[in-house]
């Protein structure tokens, strides 16, 4: 089993924070040496992650705790907000003929993230929103 390497970052809402843990994640990748097409699904499922905390995070001091934990064989995704939570079973699968003419194309970034995923959890309630993901590299 090879040694893990975790990253732990508490994001402020800030223009373009998400912007860190992408490349947070990129240092580990780089450092492990892991293939570029799996390295690159994993920040787009990080930008969507982050970017839906980061909207929906509340309260006084709306943040997002993001940690990465990364070896050659696979790479965890834990992001987490303070905001109000949501049902996901609520949440209807986008579809592209139905949003060609739709007044809101947005909608995307959970059917994103569950596509380039190996596994993918949520955990929401009235104190905020975890999301878990485990991406494999072979
Ligand atoms: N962390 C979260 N907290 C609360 N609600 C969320 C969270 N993440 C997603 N949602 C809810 O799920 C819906 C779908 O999210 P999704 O990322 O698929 O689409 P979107 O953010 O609305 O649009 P897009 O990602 O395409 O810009 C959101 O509109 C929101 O209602
Ligand atoms: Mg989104």
């Amino acid at each position: 089993m090879p040694e893990p390497i975790a990253l732990h970052l508490l994001l402020p809402r800030v223009p373009d924070i998400e912007l860190v843990a992408i490349e947070g994640l990129e240092k580990l990748a780089h450092h492990l040496g892991l293939a570029a097409q799996k390295v690159g699904e994993a920040k787009l499922i990080v930008a969507e992650a982050v970017t839906n905390a980061l909207e929906h995070a509340g309260g006084d001091r709306p943040s997002v705790r993001v940690e990465f934990t990364v070896t050659t064989d696979e790479i965890c995704i834990f992001v987490q907000d303070n905001g109000n939570g949501f049902d996901p079973a609520g949440v209807q699968d986008p579809e592209l003929t139905g949003k060609l003419h739709a007044p809101s194309k947005r909608g995307w970034g959970l059917k994103i993230m569950k596509s380039l995923s190996d596994d993918f959890r949520i955990e929401s309630g009235a104190q905020g929103t975890t999301i878990i993901i485990r991406k494999l590299l072979s």
